[in-house]
């Protein structure tokens, strides 16, 4: 479903990532480590086509996205693509169930009824439905992580790019994501992308690759 050939990136004379080959198939849960600095946002933001490699091709469902301009990738993103980061980017003083219609609030084509149903759909699947009409501001840093988890899922898209997903919370908070994105995986329809520095967080996917001096390896 995802497929990078030989993408390189620099910044100014820094080498971020060298001739990167990498494919993901449909309903994966992958993956990728790396020390702090190695690159490992950079190759999301690649994937995602927020950032252009300087050479090699991205391909999402066999088409290629490097050739897309900015409008185009921007229309691709919201339709495909979910995203969750380390410090949740939610607004805090709205609701969870307003901060979960961000996910999807941009879909013209979809009726409102339907939104809504989606969103109890969803806040359910995170084990959230009591908290709906709670302010984002009064959740515990877990919770947070699942309105982001939510937010993500709510326009269902192929692939979900998760940049540190457990890097604020505790080990025991960041196991009880990880066995919530198990149990969205096994559930949904959706291709996983986990970032992560952490081992024990990565051993909850069912592959692991490295990213490591600008290569990535097994
Ligand atoms: N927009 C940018 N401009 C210049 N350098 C950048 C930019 N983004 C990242 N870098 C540099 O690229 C390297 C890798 O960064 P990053 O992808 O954020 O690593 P990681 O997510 O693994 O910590 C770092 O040295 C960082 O300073
Ligand atoms: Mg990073």
């Amino acid at each position: 479903m995802l497929e990078l050939r030989n993408v390189s990136k620099s910044y100014r004379n820094q080498q971020i990532l060298t001739d990167i080959s990498l494919e993901i198939r449909e309903r994966e849960m992958v993956s990728i480590m790396g020390k702090s600095g190695a690159g490992k946002s950079t190759l999301l933001a690649v994937m995602a086509g927020l950032v252009r490699p300087d050479s090699g091709q991205v391909f999402f469902g066999g088409s290629n996205i490097s050739d897309l301009d900015e409008e185009k990738l921007a229309a691709f993103r919201l339709q495909h693509i979910g995203f969750i980061f380390q410090d949740f980017k939610l607004l805090p003083s709205l609701t969870v169930h307003d901060n979960i219609m961000l996910g999807i609030y941009p879909r013209r084509d979809i009726p409102s009824a339907e939104k809504e149903k989606r969103i109890r759909d969803f806040a359910g699947h995170v084990g959230l439905t009591v908290k709906l009409a709670e302010k984002v501001d009064n959740l515990s840093g877990g919770e947070k992580q699942r309105v982001a988890i939510a937010r993500s899922l709510v326009n269902r898209p192929g692939l979900v790019l998760a940049d540190e997903p457990t890097g604020n919370l505790d080990s025991s908070t960041a196991q009880d994501i990880m066995a919530l994105f198990r149990k969205l995986h096994e559930t949904l329809d959706t291709t996983f992308l986990i970032i992560t520095h952490d081992l024990d967080i990565a051993s909850f996917t069912q592959k692991t690759f490295t990213l490591k001096d600008g290569g990535l390896t097994p």
